[in-house]
This record gives C-alpha cells, sequence and structure tokens, in this order.
C-alpha cells in the first residue's frame, strides 16, 4: 500500500511541499533528518523527523500526510517508526485538538514548568500570539518516555 523510508536529498523539496500544504513550523526542514512515505506510484505522501535542540530535548516534528491520503494510517506508520527506534524521551508541539491523536501513542502533555528550556521559549512566544487566534485552539507540549 505505502512503504516508509528514509529520506534523500531529492525528497527536500518534496517535504518542503508538504509542510507548506499542511500548514506546519516550514524552518528547520533538513532531509537528511527525515522519514518519509512513498505511495504505490512513488509520490511522497507524508512525512516527519526528529529534530535534537540545544538543551538536550529530542522534538518529533513535522508530521504531515497529504490530504488525499489522510485517514490511511500514514500519519500511525511515522509515529509509530519514530517511537520504536528513537533511543531516548521524544517531545512535540501540536494544536489541542490534536492531543487525542497522540495520546493513542502513549503522548502525555507536560506542564509547562516541566518543560525542557527550548519549549519554554517557544510556548511563551505562542502564547502571546494565541490571544490574537479566534478559533479557540491552544498549543500543547506533549512528551512520550523512552522505551525502557
Ligand atoms: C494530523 C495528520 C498528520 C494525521 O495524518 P493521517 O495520516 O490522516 O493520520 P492516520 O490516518 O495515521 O491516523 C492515525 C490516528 O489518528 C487519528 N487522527 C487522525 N487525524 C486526526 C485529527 N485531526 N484529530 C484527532 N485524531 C486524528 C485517527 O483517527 C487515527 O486513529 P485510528 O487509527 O484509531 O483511527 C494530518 O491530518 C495532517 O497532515 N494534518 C496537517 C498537518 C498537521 O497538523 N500536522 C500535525 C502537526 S502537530
Amino acid at each position: 500500500m505505502f512503504v516508509l523510508r528514509p529520506a534523500t536529498e531529492q525528497d527536500a523539496a518534496k517535504i518542503r511541499h508538504l509542510v507548506n500544504i499542511g500548514k506546519i513550523n516550514p524552518t528547520g526542514l533538513k532531509w537528511q533528518r527525515f522519514m518519509v512515505v512513498e505511495s504505490p506510484q512513488g509520490e511522497v505522501i507524508g512525512c516527519a523527523q526528529v529534530k535534537s535542540h540545544g538543551d538536550g530535548s529530542d522534538e518529533l516534528a513535522s508530521l504531515v500526510t497529504h490530504p488525499d491520503w489522510r485517514g490511511q494510517g500514514v500519519a500511525r506508520a511515522l509515529i509509530e517508526h519514530f517511537s520504536e527506534n528513537h533511543p531516548g524521551d521524544l517531545y512535540l508541539m501540536c494544536r489541542s485538538s490534536l492531543g487525542p491523536l497522540y495520546e493513542q501513542f502513549g503522548y502525555q502533555t507536560v506542564p509547562t514548568d516541566e518543560l525542557p528550556r527550548y519549549f519554554q521559549r517557544i510556548q511563551r512566544m505562542l502564547g502571546l500570539f494565541e490571544r490574537l487566534r479566534d478559533d479557540g485552539e491552544g498549543v500543547l507540549v506533549m512528551k512520550r518516555l523512552a522505551n525502557t
């Protein structure tokens, strides 16, 4: 149906395109860190990466499924891949409406005072903009503990 594989340099533009379609953070899209999902026709239909931050925390980021492929387990395959293959704890940031999606995969919301410095800073910055939004959505930082 579809396959998961490490990204290559040829995927860099396709990853940027997916991230634009998904309307998520377009910065720090180093293809070397990405896994992509490929359709039977060879199109890149999903992607995600793990970013490492200066405070030692790692973030599951840039998760997008092409709109034509949503609801068919593409994000599930990517989330499960990183859960199984990433050696340490993993954080992620998401709109609050996506919290239940990630809870299914063992992620739990982290209280602000327990966040690594990087996420505290971003959450503070985003908090300033949240007041300007009209959809009532906040941002969650969630964490999945390393497999033991
Ligand atoms: C969020 C997104 C990545 C989900 O991708 P997907 O490939 O459709 O997800 P899957 O089909 O693998 O679904 C996995 C599980 O999450 C659930 N899920 C999917 N989208 C969801 C949503 N918007 N809200 C709540 N749960 C959701 C599914 O029900 C599924 O559970 P199930 O297997 O028990 O039915 C996709 O909608 C997307 O690209 N959105 C735009 C970019 C974005 O917001 N990325 C997340 C940044 S934090």
